[in-house]
């Protein structure tokens, strides 16, 4: 850790005189002019995004690149920031994370569900999102771990070390890094959300923040976590998983039966027992004939997923509760596709500063090979909320009521688990005067479920999600009446 600590400080200064040359240069090739006419050059030019294919016309400037995390190692992250839409030096900083592991935030999180720019056709261009979170908060997304999206190391072991406390540093580091970068950021009210495995992610980073903040040349000012459909505890994600299967008519009666008498899962050898294994196989068998992580609507059928597909209940099982999310979204089934299309191309990729518009990188929505491999994942994050509760930190967490990945049951079997005291008693939240879900408030967390939302809940309910995202930002119940 004290290694870590004084890497960081070695990179810090090396950076700071990097950034000057940058400072210089880039100014030069200065090209936005905004309608509001205030110029405000920084060290952050060089990043900013003003040609980007496709785009709608925005009034907000938004930002992507590399930030590197390893100097020796050559790696480095790769993020896309978008301000807020009005009065960005007065609202929060938010960073979002998507899970898989191995799945991009920009991919998922910035272009299917909370951010401005929503990928809409195949490959041509960008869709103006009006619930964008950028309406409330400065939203950051970043590409992690390493081998996620755009993101890279040219040192090829490092791909051997991925896992939940690697992650949680080099996401930290480029924190640190990031604020070189935009420094009038770093004393903002800070948040950190995101959804699936980033239910691990997102308190592990937390964690690593409130930890460091106790040198106070590191603070970062954080004030809480927001967290969607998370993979949290391996046991009770599991079994929520199964009995949510069997309450929503995907596996018999009979096959739940086994799964009651023969699993174990708070055993470290829960596969060792056969008759699990199989009626566990079962319940995947069928989620593969529907969408798992959205059990009412439809399929994408088409083909480009289907190799990687046929290993998935295997790869299900060894690695535990990991599985990214394939296919999904409201819009249309197939915006995976899209994205995969749209940021496979030179001049998009040119735009969002990931190479000189020669070399194409090859970008994928999920990196199977860094899920298949994932050797570090930490079997239950609910320790971590324990600490971040006493540390005061805002917890709020939310789940889309018809996912069968990490369904509402798992989050109410973990967070129930955590034994706290309830403050406000289960009850309806209202948007626009329609019953959005139920919640409850626990001492230090509240817990919300939005009815009818599958896995990434701002893909089906965009409009319930921001009115959500704002309650949270400003530590107030969701509205409990019409
Ligand atoms: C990785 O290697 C390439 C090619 O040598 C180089 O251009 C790039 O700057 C390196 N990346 C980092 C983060 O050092
Ligand atoms: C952030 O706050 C610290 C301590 O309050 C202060 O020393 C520093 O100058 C501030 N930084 C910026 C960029 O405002
Ligand atoms: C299960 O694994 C955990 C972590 O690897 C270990 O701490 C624990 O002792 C194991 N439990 C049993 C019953 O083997
Ligand atoms: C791009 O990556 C995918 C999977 O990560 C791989 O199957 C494909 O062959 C790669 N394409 C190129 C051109 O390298
Ligand atoms: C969602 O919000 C947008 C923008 O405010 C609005 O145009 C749209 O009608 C809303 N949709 C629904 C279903 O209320």
């Amino acid at each position: 850790m004290i290694n870590f600590v004084s890497k960081v400080i070695v990179f810090t200064l090396a950076l700071t005189a990097l950034e000057f040359v940058e400072l210089v240069c880039g100014f030069r090739h200065w090209k936005w002019s905004s309608t509001s006419g205030k110029l405000n050059p920084s060290e952050n030019i060089d990043h900013l995004v003003t040609n980007l294919p496709g785009q709608p016309q925005v009034e907000f400037r938004h930002y992507a690149g590399y930030v590197t995390v390893d100097q020796t190692h050559g790696r480095a992250l790769f993020y896309w920031f978008y301000e807020a839409t009005s009065r960005p030096d007065e609202k929060p900083l938010v960073l979002w994370l998507n899970g898989g592991p191995g799945c991009s935030s920009v991919g998922y999180g910035a272009t299917q569900e909370i951010g401005p720019f929503i990928v809409d056709t195949d490959g041509h261009g960008l869709k103006y999102n009006p619930s964008s979170w950028n309406t409330e908060a400065n939203m950051l997304f970043l590409e992690s771990p390493i081998g996620v999206g755009f993101s890279y190391s040219n040192t090829s072991t490092d791909y051997d070390n991925l896992g939940d406390d690697f992650t949680a540093n080099d996401a930290y580091t480029f924190l640190q890094k990031w604020f070189l970068k935009f420094p009038s950021y770093r004393n903002r009210s800070f948040y950190i959300a995101g959804e699936s495995y980033a239910g691990k992610y997102v308190p592990e980073l937390a964690e690593l923040v409130h930890d460091k903040n106790k040198d106070p040349s590191l603070h970062i000012d954080i004030k809480g976590i927001l967290l969607g459909n998370p993979e949290t505890s391996d046991a009770e994600d599991w079994k929520g998983l199964v009995d949510y299967a069997w309450s929503h008519a995907v596996i018999s009666d009979e096959t739940h039966k086994i799964i009651k008498e023969n699993c174990d899962f708070n055993s470290n050898n829960t596969w060792d027992n056969d008759q699990c294994n199989q009626a566990v196989d079962e319940v995947l068998k069928q989620y593969k004939e529907i969408d798992i992580y959205s059990l009412y609507t439809s399929v994408c059928i088409a083909d480009s997923a289907s190799s990687e597909d046929s290993s998935f209940q295997v790869m299900m099982k060894r690695s535990s509760t990991m599985m990214p999310r394939i296919m999904g979204g409201y819009y249309d089934p197939c915006l995976d596709e899209y994205a995969k299309a749209f940021y496979n191309r030179l001049d998009v990729q040119k735009a969002l500063h990931v190479n000189d518009g020669l070399h194409l990188r090859n970008w994928s929505i999920c990196n199977f090979k860094i899920f298949r491999e994932w050797s570090d994942s930490k079997p239950s994050v609910l320790p971590i909320y324990k600490k971040l509760i006493a540390a005061g930190l805002r917890i709020w967490v939310y789940s889309g009521d018809t996912d069968g990945r990490v369904p509402v049951l798992s989050t109410r079997y973990s967070l129930s688990s955590l034994g706290l005291p309830i403050t406000k008693a289960w009850r309806p939240w209202y948007h626009q005067k329609q019953v959005s879900g139920w919640f409850q408030e626990y001492e230090g967390l509240t817990f919300a479920t939005f009815r009818g939302a599958g896995h990434a809940v701002p893909c089906f309910k965009p409009n319930n999600s921001l009115a959500f995202f704002t309650s949270f930002l400003s530590g107030e119940s969701p509205p409990s009446t019409r």
